[in-house]
């Protein structure tokens, strides 16, 4: 594969914590695991923690640092992921590298991974500084992450401005941290109403799950032992849209209504 067919995919929000890094690592190995030759980029100079969230931390060399400064080779960088070699992680490198980092330093590190890589998602810092708009200015495409906040979704907000004022396109919505119950007690934002707001095609909705945090801990990304939870689904979901694939979103009314079933059924076989 070439890389003008290569995707290059900004994984972006403006408010810190709602989950870029969770699904760029998710993510990326549910593409590989769909045979996707995929790269990761951390592009959080200041705060990175992509390395941990795959558990490749112990196994870096050479950062994107090295690749600039020509004093390696990208392959020598790039931390292959044992169970999943179709995923890679180049990772960033001091967090100094922001006061000199430049937009055409990182379009150079993204045009020499987009060789030999179908899929480069680049998981960007918090903000719409200096950080950001490097990682943008190496992206074609942009995945917004917001959750069903209201300061989340204003953030959010102030990057697609950003996002399509530099011509990047398409622009698709994850919401995440859905907490059905509270949307169906009108304590947190509707799926439409955030849609609405920010006017953004709906890419993947993701349940706020515990074993989110679980598999954060453990450095394992969900994804990589199937779809066993409901976060670990919509990752892979998103993962199969993002391909073209037409899978059918969950409707949140729908999971609030099964789980309270379930509860119901579970107390009634407690109490008889
Ligand atoms: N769907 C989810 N359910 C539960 N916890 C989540 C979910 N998504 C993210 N988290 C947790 O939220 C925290 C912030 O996620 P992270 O991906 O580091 O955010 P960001 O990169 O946007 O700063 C982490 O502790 C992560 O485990
Ligand atoms: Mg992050």
């Amino acid at each position: 594969m070439s890389a003008a067919s290569t995707r290059t995919i900004l994984i972006c929000s403006g408010k810190g914590g709602v989950g870029k890094t969770t699904l760029t690592a998710n993510l990326g190995i549910a593409l590989a695991k769909q045979g996707m030759r995929t790269a990761v980029l951390d592009a959080d100079f200041g705060l990175r923690n992509l390395d941990l969230l795959l558990g490749l931390e112990n196994r870096i060399v050479y950062t994107a640092q090295e690749v600039l400064a020509g004093t390696c080779r990208l392959e020598q960088a790039l931390v292959k992921h044992k169970q999943e070699p179709n995923l890679a992680l180049l990772p960033a490198g001091n967090p100094r590298m922001l006061e000199w980092l430049t937009p055409e330093d990182m379009q150079k590190i993204v045009a020499m991974v987009s060789a030999s890589y179908d899929y480069v998602l680049i998981d960007a810092p918090a903000g719409i500084e200096g950080g950001f708009k490097n990682a943008m200015a190496a992206a074609r495409e942009a995945i917004v992450v917001t959750t069903p906040e209201v300061s989340a979704v204003r953030d959010a907000d102030r990057v697609i401005g950003l996002l399509n004022s530099n011509g990047i396109q398409p622009i698709q919505l994850v919401l995440n941290r859905v907490r059905p119950k509270m949307m169906a007690n009108q304590e947190m934002l509707a799926v439409n109403d955030v849609t609405d707001i920010l006017a953004l095609p709906l890419l993947g909705l993701v349940l706020e799950d515990e074993q989110v945090i679980v598999s954060t801990n453990r450095g394992e990304p969900l994804t990589l032992h199937g779809t066993s939870s409901p976060a670990a689904r919509a990752y892979t979901n998103v993962a199969r849209r993002l391909r073209g694939e037409d899978v059918p979103l969950i409707d949140p009314a729908k999971e609030g209504r099964g789980l309270r079933a379930k509860l119901g059924r579970l107390m009634t076989k407690k109490l008889f």
